[in-house]
């Protein structure tokens, strides 16, 4: 292992969503642990300005398009990726959406959307990328899950099953690329206020109930997934695979009170 296993020097790292959010934040966390980065969007233009962001830090940047939805497209990003940098040593599996309705209100189409986006994209994007990795035996995949991995919550059938799909893939993924080299872990935050969901953080009476819920007291913050990134895509997780981290605050352990508060 290297003095420092955190060092992520002249390793190349694939970050699928990153023209906003989490990310821009991974990427973020990987380029100054010293990771060149490709960085992946529908719309290429939309990734001028981070990409304009890590090369000022002296990495190495290729921005490419990529609609997790369409296999041709994960093909040629893949293809694209291998082609500008070689060997890809890294994947963080970001791409997803999300539909917020209760239950009797999601439709077929809103369902196969967010399947299709945050399920299947993540596969088929990890196989892509994984393939080389499995040839050369080397490789870190970080697909991202959420605190709904492992917990349910209502208005978000569809999401809450996808992430859990993706928690099981990648315990499965695990188990078939460990044996060459590749190390397969699930990174799943809890709640961070991003484009995706800042219609929720915008009313205070639902953010003082969710506050109310996170033991650490507050939602999560762009600084608080770096560690984990940089963990998982690094010589530090060598011997870690299969697992999920949490980062969330501590609402996943339930954060139900068992006691009444005490009288003045
Ligand atoms: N925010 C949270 O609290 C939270 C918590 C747990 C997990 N997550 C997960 O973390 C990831 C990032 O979340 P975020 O909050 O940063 O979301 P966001 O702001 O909505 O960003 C989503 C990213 O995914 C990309 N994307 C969406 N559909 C795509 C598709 N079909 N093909 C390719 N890329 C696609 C978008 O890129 P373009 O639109 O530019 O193509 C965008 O860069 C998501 O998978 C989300 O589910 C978020």
């Amino acid at each position: 292992m290297q003095d420092n296993p955190f060092d992520l020097t002249g390793r190349t790292a694939v970050v699928t969503g990153a023209s906003r959010g989490l990310g821009q934040e991974f990427g973020r966390a990987l380029a100054a642990a010293g990771a060149d980065l490709v960085i992946t969007s529908r719309k290429r233009d939309d990734l001028a300005a981070f990409q304009a962001e890590i090369e000022s830090l002296g990495r190495k940047v290729t921005a490419l398009e990529l609609d997790v939805r369409d296999h041709g497209s994960i093909q040629r990003m893949a293809d694209a990726a291998a082609n500008a940098c070689g060997a890809i040593d890294i994947l963080v599996n970001n791409a997803g959406c999300n539909v917020r309705k209760p239950a009797l209100d999601v439709s077929w189409d809103d369902w196969n959307l967010v399947l299709d986006t945050n399920l299947r994209g993540t596969f088929f994007v990890a196989q892509a990328i994984g393939r080389g990795m499995v040839e050369r035996g080397y490789g870190r995949v970080i697909n991202i899950g959420s605190v709904t991995s492992v917990a349910g919550y209502a208005g978000l059938g569809p999401y809450c099953a996808s992430r859990g799909g993706v928690k099981q893939l990648t315990m499965s993924l695990a188990d078939d690329w460990g044996p060459h080299g590749v190390t397969v872990n699930c990174l799943a935050p809890g709640w961070f206020r991003t484009e995706q969901n800042k219609v929720l953080y915008e009313n205070q009476e639902w953010l003082d109930y969710l506050v109310d819920r996170i033991p650490l007291r507050r939602p999560g913050q762009p600084g608080d997934l770096r560690g984990a990134v940089v963990f998982l895509a690094s010589d530090a997780s060598q011997y870690v695979t299969g697992q999920t981290l949490l980062v969330d605050g501590g609402i996943s352990t339930g954060a139900t009170r068992a006691t009444v508060p005490a009288k003045d």
